[in-house]
């Protein structure tokens, strides 16, 4: 996990995470052209699934027990309003009119994880959820957009931490992105808050997850008695947007698009 050696991929790595991040953009859209005032978040999973295995794919979140957690149950999250990460699908849990909803979905093709996901809005979001929805999204772009050789991962943090608090939002410390590859979550831990100029030096080759959690009151967070729902301590807004990226010769390259 964050102690392993970071890993650079090699070309026919690179490869196989463009068809797994790919294969993660595709089910990410699909998923979200379901999500509608009376859905539930367990007909989200269970197609998530059953397009997955059509695609000879399977689900990473499946069964993933990092550390001797207890396994998580589900195929991917589905996190709701202040669910802040890992909300577990339910069949009692029905969308309704202005909640936000972030899919989660990580697809193993050939042995490589796409992790992406997005926030959608559930029918008229209030303007207070519009505007922390925009404002992850841009997070998540910005963030992107540091990407490049020689530059560090704070420099990524710090971008990040400055437009979400810029509008009066704060950044979650507690989940971070993460590098990826045929693992699912190795070194380096990538801080969504931070510094300029500190951190790991980003090199080519390197893939990770930038994966920004804002939310709408304090940062800090709760964990619910089934060990994985993450929870906004004072239970306002909680959005976030995922992709997964490759460190090349001379920038970025998203490999969670379609
Ligand atoms: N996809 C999540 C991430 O972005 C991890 C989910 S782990 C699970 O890193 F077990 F909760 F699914
Ligand atoms: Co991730
Ligand atoms: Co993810």
């Amino acid at each position: 996990m964050s102690n392993d050696p970071i890993t650079l991929l090699s070309k026919s790595e690179i490869e196989k995470m463009r068809l797994a991040g790919k294969l993660a953009a595709q089910l990410l859209e699909h998923l979200g052209q379901m999500v509608k005032v009376g859905a539930t978040t367990q007909e989200l999973n269970d197609e998530a699934e059953r397009w997955t295995k059509a695609k000879g794919a399977r689900s990473a979140p499946l069964n993933y027990a990092p550390g001797g957690a207890d396994p998580f149950p589900r195929s991917i999250c589905t996190s709701i309003n202040e669910v802040v990460c890992h909300g577990i699908p339910n069949p009692k849990r029905i969308l309704k009119d202005g909640d936000i909803i972030n899919i989660d979905v990580t697809p193993i093709l050939d042995g490589y994880h796409g992790d992406t996901s997005k926030t959608f809005f559930v029918g008229t979001p209030s303007p207070k959820a519009k505007k922390l929805v925009e404002v992850t999204e841009k997070c998540l772009k910005l963030g992107i957009a540091e990407v490049a050789p020689g530059k560090r991962l704070g420099d990524i943090g710090a971008v990040i931490q400055n437009y979400a608090e810029s509008h009066g939002f704060s950044v979650v410390r507690e989940f971070v992105g993460h590098g990826i590859g045929s693992k699912f979550h190795t070194a380096p831990q990538v801080f969504h808050y931070g510094t300029r100029g500190k951190g790991v030096r980003m090199k080519p080759g390197m893939s990770f997850t930038i994966e920004p959690m804002i939310n709408e009151g304090i940062w800090k967070t709760k964990m619910l008695d089934d060990g994985w729902t993450a929870i906004t301590a004072d239970r306002k807004l909680s959005a976030q947007f995922e992709h997964t990226i490759l460190v090349t010769d001379d920038g970025v390259e998203i490999f969670t698009k379609i």
